[in-house]
């Protein structure tokens, strides 16, 4: 079986660091992959380099076979991939509906062409992250964290990935909005979308994932059932610091 995307011995090196250093993995169709590892483990970076906005120094990624490793960051996302920022990452002048239909543009111009322009779209798509209608006035200023890493999935979604990156979902929420935020992903993984997540609550990632990867300083260092690699002495010893 072909993996849906595989990342395979990907280095990058800024000035003397390696952030990814040889790292390989792989995540097959309707597969859900958590990538855990410590604070400047190189996890964003992967992101990064998946997504084309850093170019590695060596190294592939392929998606459904293809090799994405020379595409531009538009291209790769057209092909279908799709991230979320640890950061979120808002236009700050317009409002929620807006920051969704810029994330929608490649696909409404498409739709455009072929069927006209759809209106209910984005609507749909602020519904389907648990959106009110009220907030779709709002500007990113006015939102909490938990509705900005909504929108950050509502413009993830919007460009209908293959495979979602999703870096730090539930940092800096309250215990209410993990959970609302927690039952969309499972939604979704019901529906059969793949992704990766990086997830420093360990324990809102467990029920999210059929697999984990590890790593430290840009590498792989365990890979299995989320308890399997808990359980890796290499792990421990990464996450107690010694
Ligand atoms: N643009 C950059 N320029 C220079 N160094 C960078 C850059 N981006 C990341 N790094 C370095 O690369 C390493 C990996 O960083 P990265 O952000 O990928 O880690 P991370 O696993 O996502 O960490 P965290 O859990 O804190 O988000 C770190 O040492 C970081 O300082
Ligand atoms: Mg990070």
């Amino acid at each position: 079986m072909t993996a849906l995307l595989e990342v395979s011995r990907l280095v990058k090196r800024f000035g003397g660091i390696s952030a990814v250093n040889d790292l390989s993995f792989e995540v097959n169709q309707g597969e859900s992959l958590g990538l855990i590892g410590p604070n400047g483990a190189g996890k964003t970076t992967v992101f990064s380099l998946i997504m084309g906005e850093h170019r590695q120094n060596s190294g592939t990624v392929t998606l459904a076979g293809e090799d994405l490793s020379a595409d531009p960051t538009y291209l790769r996302i057209q092909k279908g991939v799709s991230r979320t920022y640890q950061v979120p990452r808002p236009f700050a002048d317009i409002n929620v509906a807006e920051n969704i239909r810029v994330g929608l543009m490649p696909n409404s111009i498409r739709r455009m062409i072929s069927e006209g322009p759809d209106p209910d779209a984005e609507l749909a798509l602020a519904r389907s992250v648990g959106f009110a209608a009220a907030d779709l006035e709002k500007t990113p200023g006015e939102l909490s964290m938990g509705d900005l890493r909504k929108l950050e999935l509502a413009r993830t979604l919007a460009t209908a990935p293959k495979v979602m990156l999703l870096d730090e979902v539930f940092a800096g929420l309250t215990v209410g909005e993990i959970t609302q935020i927690s039952d969309l992903l499972a939604e979704k993984r019901k529906e059969g979308m793949t992704y990766v997540i990086v997830s420093h609550d360990l324990r809102s990632l467990e029920p999210l994932i059929d697999r984990a990867v590890a790593m430290t300083f840009g590498h792989v260092i365990a890979e299995g059932t989320f308890r399997e690699v808990m359980d890796n002495e290499k792990v421990r010893a990464a996450y107690l610091g010694h």
